[in-house]
């Protein structure tokens, strides 16, 4: 994103305060924010001291207020350097690549000045780096998004998070309050929205772009005679995630209601971390099975043939559960051995029947002007069958990435604290 396309707020602009060896230059075209970072990285601790190591020049002791001894290498130092010549002022992107100074590079100065900068004179070339004691405190790094989901069952009918449209339309603070309760719950409804089509692109919009999808950029839910998915027939929809056979399910799925004046076609929720849970605690095996068993995962039409080979429960490498993926529609098979296959069924036939217990199970009705929002790679959605020629029911649904989330999530908490 280029520097000019983001609104700086007045905290913000007070960051460039920190002195910069290339201040004058930088002056002249957007001002760049301090330590290239757009992040701020503030503390209430202070620098006493500063110390090169007795036994290794190159590693750095630094001494804070609080009695924390925190120590770095003299080569992250040089690496983060952000002045104008290691750092395009503008871009923030790399200048000076890690071959551009000697490995055995050492301060040859190193001194904390009076606005707590580090500041460190190298003994190879001579070139000047300024740290802000922040950004120090913070190991140079931005905070991660860290979430405890709060899983959840039937009861969450009760009090499922919902958001006024236009408020998350024209409120950043209500955006970033959604996007954030999003993280945490993996569903939540938008209400008051307008009943014309295309609205939940505006939505959208607030975030990101749409994933489009060979469904489309916005896919119509209706009922149709000649269906390429069991999604547009009149027909139920038991519990599922979207598109487990391609690569990267989409992360997040909205599902906007115009119309539904037909009997039936309620639609149901299973949190798939709730089910794991469950699963892992009442049948060890079974979600240890899910967990090693490949799936083979195929879509099909005229126009394509998509095909995944993925577990049914995927971790996280830093534990966790990453992907669920259930999708009994356009699951294949188990891709193990035949001396595997029973195991793999017992264990799936486990998972299964976690989905239809009705107290794992939310159950709403979609009214016009509602749309639902929830993760698709967390939470297992459906509907009940409807009838096909009693009334409308029309849904448009978009798909959006998580990564766009997550970095939507990060520059509204730029401004919004
Ligand atoms: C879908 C789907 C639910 C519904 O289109 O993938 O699950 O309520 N639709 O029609
Ligand atoms: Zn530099
Ligand atoms: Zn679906």
């Amino acid at each position: 994103m280029a520097l000019t396309e983001i609104t700086l707020s007045d905290t913000f602009e007070a960051a460039y305060e920190a002195p910069y060896e290339r201040r004058a230059s930088w002056q002249s075209a957007a001002t760049p924010p301090a330590m290239g970072d757009l992040y701020q990285y503030d503390t209430e601790h202070q620098l006493c001291d500063v110390r090169i190591d007795g036994a290794d020049p190159q590693l750095v002791h630094l001494h804070w207020s609080d009695g924390w001894r925190q120590t770095v290498h003299a080569l992250w130092l040089r690496e983060q350097c952000t002045c104008a010549e290691c750092r395009h002022p503008a871009s923030l992107g790399r200048i000076l690549d890690q071959d551009g100074y000697d490995l055995d590079d050492i301060p040859a100065l190193i001194t904390i000045e009076s606005d707590q900068t580090l500041m460190i004179i190298w003994a190879d070339d001579g070139h000047i780096s300024r740290y802000q004691a922040g950004w120090l405190r913070h190991g140079g790094r931005p905070p991660t998004l860290t979430t405890l989901s709060q899983t959840w069952g039937a009861e969450l009918a009760e009090c499922l998070p919902r958001f006024d449209f236009a408020a998350l339309l024209s409120r950043d603070d209500v955006l970033l309050e959604w996007l954030e309760v999003l993280r945490q719950t993996g569903l939540t409804y938008v209400t008051n929205a307008p009943t014309t089509e295309g609205t939940v692109c505006d939505l959208v919009r607030r975030i990101a772009n749409i994933r489009e999808t060979n469904f489309g950029s916005v896919f119509e839910v209706v009922a149709l005679a000649d269906s390429i998915s069991n999604a547009y027939t009149a027909a139920a929809l038991p519990l599922h995630v979207d598109l487990p056979a391609r690569e990267y399910q989409p992360g997040l799925q909205f599902l906007h209601c115009l119309a539904n004046q037909t009997s039936g076609g309620n639609s149901i929720y299973c949190d798939g971390l709730q089910l794991a849970k469950v699963l892992r605690e009442e049948d060890v095996e079974a979600f240890a099975t899910l967990l090693r068993t490949p799936v083979l995962f195929r879509y099909h039409d005229q126009d394509c043939d998509y095909q995944n080979i993925a577990p049914i429960i995927e971790l996280a490498p830093g534990g966790g559960i990453r992907n669920i993926r259930f999708n009994p529609a356009i699951m294949t098979t188990a891709d193990c051995a035949p001396s595997k296959f029973k195991e793999f069924q017992r264990a799936y036939r486990s998972f299964l029947r976690l989905t239809r217990r009705p107290d794992l199970q939310l159950e709403t009705r979609m009214e016009p002007g509602e749309i639902a929002v929830f993760d698709n790679r967390r939470v297992l959605h459906g509907r009940r069958a409807f009838a096909a020629n009693g009334g409308s029911r029309h849904l448009q649904g978009a798909y959006v990435e998580w990564e766009d989330v997550d970095s939507r999530i990060r520059v509204l908490r730029r401004h919004i604290g």
